[in-house]
């Protein structure tokens, strides 16, 4: 720790946000490009067996796009927005996936026409409008995750559905003049527990099995989506473990010989390069007594701090001042009650911090942006600076 201020942060980059955000106004985001530079090489270096899909929908900034493009990632896209800016970047469509299992017939066919070739699916109805929209693609179905309990953020129920039916859609595809390409599932984002994969890479061998012998269709893609880690409060395995792991997986049932392994990282790539700058507005108690403090700030729950929603990702913070602490509750600047922030996790905070004093959330280049409501009680969106 002695040369770094957390985890990627080093003393020097430490020096630059500092230097940066001495005159900007609060709330902003500064995002350092160098952090996702370096995390896209670990992840390539330690998962060499995979075609990276960058989630866009992580950190939608153009500089990280144009980055990640220049770096060699592939996309995987949410909407028909992503898609325009993607475009306008000069990203060639053979590099987009069209991920989101919930699309119009309209934007599947936008989709379509800019090239795209790749949809994931796990619906009949979404599946008859892909062969309508986008016929002789390649379709994906999605199963659905069982690794709610041990993920920061889930991703279970909404999406994928069963084995039994994603065999049906998988046959369905091939009727319908689709190439049935894979499988596809997401273990949940911040997924702690690498058994996950274990668990879900079981079922898709078994599909993989099952249609080949008695479908004569013969897979060859297996897209594990997101749920690497960023590096919250919470103790997670390096990303060296969670793939020398799922590489032990799939070794297992497939030898030597792998299908076209597809991830879709967001979380993992750009959420340690974020730096979100608050500051204080108001510290008060809610009696004469009362043990903690209320501490509001800047920055809450619409502004970006989205997935401080029940507690789930708990930040790094550092604060400007040093010395005894006590408990605070962290709250947000809007009129709405849900926008608190932590009442129940124990952050620590000095008891000399006071109004205009600067909060420094670390790891907040993930989901934080491209949460924040466009206008809710007025406030602007998350300024975006990327360094
Ligand atoms: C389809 C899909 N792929 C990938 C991701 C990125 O996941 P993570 O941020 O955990 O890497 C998401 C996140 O919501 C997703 O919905």
């Amino acid at each position: 720790m002695n040369n770094e201020i957390h985890e990627c942060i080093t003393k020097d980059r430490w020096g630059r946000v500092l230097s940066f955000s001495k005159d900007k106004e609060t709330p902003f985001q500064l995002i350092l490009s160098d952090v996702i530079e370096e995390k896209y090489k670990e992840l390539q270096k330690n998962l060499p067996f995979c075609d990276v899909f960058y989630a866009v929908k992580a950190n939608p900034a153009k500089e990280v796009l144009s980055l990640l493009s220049d770096l060699g990632s592939n996309f995987d896209v949410a909407s028909i927005y992503e898609l325009q800016r993607l475009l306008e970047l000069g990203v060639d469509p053979s590099r987009l996936s069209f991920g989101n299992t919930i699309k119009k017939y309209d934007h599947i066919k936008i989709f379509y026409d800019a090239g795209i070739r790749l949809f994931v699916t796990d619906s009949e109805c979404d599946l008859r409008n892909i062969a309508k929209a986008a016929p002789g693609s390649k379709v994906m179905v999605r199963l659905m995750s069982e690794g709610g309990q041990t993920a920061d953020w889930p991703l279970s129920r909404k999406f994928g559905c069963n084995p039994d039916l994603a065999g049906d859609l998988l046959v369905l595809a091939k009727k319908l003049g689709l190439i049935p390409y894979g499988i596809s599932f997401h273990v949940g984002s911040q997924q702690r527990d690498i058994t996950a994969w274990d668990t879900a890479l079981s079922k898709v061998n078994y599909l993989f099995s099952w249609l080949k012998e008695n479908e004569n269709i013969e897979l060859s893609c297996i897209n594990m989506g997101g749920g690497f880690p960023a590096t919250y409060l919470e103790k997670t395995h390096s990303i060296e473990t969670y793939a020398s792991e799922i590489l032990r997986y799939l070794r297992e049932d497939y030898g030597d010989v792998l299908p076209r392994i597809i991830i879709e990282p967001g979380r993992s790539l750009v959420g340690d390069s974020g730096i979100l700058v608050s500051e204080i507005v108001l510290v008060s108690r809610k009696s004469r007594t009362a043990l903690e403090r209320w501490v509001y700030q800047d920055c809450g729950k619409f502004g970006g701090l989205m997935e401080t929603l029940d507690e789930s990702i708990k930040y790094p913070i550092i604060c400007e001042r040093k010395g005894p602490t006590e408990k605070v509750i962290l709250a947000g600047p809007t009129c709405d009650s849900m926008d608190t922030l932590y009442e129940n996790y124990q952050y620590e905070m000095p008891l000399s911090l006071s109004v205009g004093d600067r909060l420094y959330w670390l790891s907040t280049g993930a989901y934080t942006s491209s949460y924040s409501a466009v206008e809710f009680n007025g406030f602007p969106p998350l300024r975006t600076y990327v360094l």
